[in-house]
């Protein structure tokens, strides 16, 4: 299964931060953010990714990252996003890439704490369709957030993007697996109300072809695309080293071997 990170948007929550840079460039306690999707593939066993991209900073990506082999990636393909059409208008650029295959998704500016080895392995045996990852947050307004069909959450009923009025406090995290008619059901797509094609419209179109499994994540999640997000994200790496790039040990004895 191929890795696709999301990282074009302009950034324009961390103004002035993202005036000279790409949101995805900027440190996350010693790294910058970009490295954590990275390591959150690896460890998924996932070494053929595609960074797409955009904004006036696109080629420091390039200066970074290389041809991923010094970050353990056997390919790394790159995209660049015209504009700010939303994350599924991202999404679209990385169709060749997956060549009708598998894919797993995750946004450049998400970090976790733990791995999702085991949601990519049952991803990889699902015959069709898509999986998503979830996770309990004291902010769900901020997030796509589950409705659920029962009290008992045995069911989701529907997804929501940002509601105002919250019905669960299960927000969607930026990690997605897809078959590979998400690119049709992205070019199907009406911008929202922001102006965006959303990532919740096509994981509302697997909810409703039946072809949508889910799990809740273990460990902490965090974004980090607003100056308190961003702050989060470092605390919670310096404190856990969790999905720490090992560089080949250009940082020994931090972190131990990096991987968690
Ligand atoms: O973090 C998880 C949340 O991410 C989900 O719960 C939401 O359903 C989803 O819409 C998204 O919400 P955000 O408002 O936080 O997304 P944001 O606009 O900050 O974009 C997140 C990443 O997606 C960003 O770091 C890069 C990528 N992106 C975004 C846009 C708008 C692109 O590659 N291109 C884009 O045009």
């Amino acid at each position: 299964m191929k890795g696709v990170i999301l990282a074009g948007g302009l950034g324009s929550r961390l103004r002035p931060l993202t005036l000279v840079t790409n949101k995805h460039l900027l440190p996350v306690y010693d790294r910058p953010m970009i490295h954590y999707p990275i390591q959150c593939l690896i460890n998924a066993g996932i070494d053929e990714v595609m960074v797409v991209t955009g904004g006036e900073h696109a080629g420091d990506f390039l200066k970074l990252l290389k041809n991923g082999k010094h970050l353990g990636l056997k390919t790394l393909r790159y995209a660049y996003q015209e504009g700010e059409g939303g994350i599924a208008d991202a999404l679209k650029l990385a169709e060749e890439f997956a060549d009708s295959g598998k894919i797993c998704v995750i946004l450049g500016d998400n970090i976790i704490e733990g791995n999702i080895r085991k949601a990519a392995a049952d991803f990889f045996t699902q015959k069709s369709g898509a999986k998503i990852i979830l996770k309990e947050v004291p902010d769900p307004h901020r997030f796509g957030v589950v409705e659920f069909a029962d009290a008992q959450r045995s069911k989701i009923k529907t997804l929501i993007e940002k509601p105002k009025n919250p019905p669960s406090n299960m927000a969607v995290t930026g990690i997605y697996f897809y078959d590979g008619d998400c690119f049709k059901v992205c070019k199907d797509l009406k911008p929202s109300g922001r102006g965006e094609l959303e990532i919740t419209d096509v994981n509302n179109y697997y909810l409703n072809r039946g072809d949508m499994t889910y799990e809740t994540l273990e460990g902490w999640w965090t974004d980090a695309g607003t100056f308190e997000s961003l702050f989060r994200a470092s605390k919670y790496v310096a404190e856990s080293g969790a999905n720490h790039l090992d560089l080949a040990g250009s940082r020994p004895g931090l972190f131990g071997t990096g991987v968690r």
